[in-house]
């Protein structure tokens, strides 16, 4: 339970690629059943595209919120294999993930492809979350700050003030991500003091104090209570631990206010 904390947490499930679709509709199903009200946080799903709709209707009347993955950045035409904002719009997502580790190192997105994702989100009122993190080798030589600066200032360009508010923060460290190796709290609250700093240059500090940032990378039942005690730390990207209901339920819990 987090103490303090103003902001309202936000708490994502990050299916990745994983659930074919009677899968998708078993694990949603089992977290509505099991995370009943859920208090004053957002708890939002991102199963695979083809599930989405499948897990919309799962989820309808709930407190649970859909996502997509991932979206391209033009809203229709010739572009095969992708799909666009209003494609998702439609079957019942509210939420983006942009900027996603796996997207920008194993599919070579640049941050200057996050922005065009993030416009195309912004353009089809999806709420987004933009994903950011430095790899190991990067923290190791002494780079994360350049990094994580880099690629928030470069994945913002042309992002309005007014659009701060449909957007969150995720910082994912890409060792820590899938690998059981959590950042610990301290630099999880580090790091998500240097991203707010970096927002305040960009955006003035009320901005900055008003955006919620989430931690992701090997977060579990286990160590989400003192990761989300931290100050600045607002609610959680989970990728491995959010197809265990049990568990994912377990980290909402540790989220939610007191
Ligand atoms: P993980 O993934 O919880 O399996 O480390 C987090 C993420 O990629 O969002």
């Amino acid at each position: 339970m987090t103490e303090g904390n103003e902001l309202r947490p936000i708490v994502g499930g990050n299916w990745k690629m994983n659930t074919t679709l009677y899968e998708a509709i078993d694990l949603a199903e089992s977290i509505v059943r099991r995370l009943g009200d859920p208090g004053d946080i957002e708890v939002v799903l991102f199963p695979p595209f083809p599930n989405l709709q499948a897990v919309d209707q799962v989820i309808d009347g709930s407190a649970l919120q859909l996502g997509a993955q991932d979206l391209f950045w033009e809203d229709k035409g010739a572009y095969t294999g992708e799909v666009s904002g209003p494609m998702l719009r439609a079957v019942g997502c509210r939420w983006v993930i942009v900027g996603h580790s796996e997207r920008r190192h194993e599919l070579g997105e640049s941050s200057a492809v996050v922005n065009k994702k993030l416009h195309a989100a912004l353009r089809n009122d999806l709420q987004t979350i933009l994903a950011v993190g430095e790899t190991r080798e990067e923290r190791n030589a002494g780079r994360t700050e350049d990094v994580l600066r880099a690629q928030l200032t470069e994945s913002l360009q042309d992002v309005s003030a007014d659009a701060m508010d449909r957007i969150v923060i995720a910082y994912e460290p890409c060792w820590a991500i899938g690998t059981g190796d959590t950042a610990t709290a301290e630099q999880a609250r580090e790091a998500h003091e240097f991203v707010r700093s970096v927002l305040a240059d960009l955006y003035g500090d009320d901005i900055a104090q008003a955006t919620r940032i989430q931690y992701g990378g090997s977060v579990t039942a286990a160590n989400a209570a003192e990761l989300m005690a931290q100050e600045g730390i607002d609610g959680a990207l989970v990728g491995g631990a959010s197809l265990k209901p049990e568990e994912f339920v377990r980290i909402c819990e540790a989220a939610a206010p007191v």
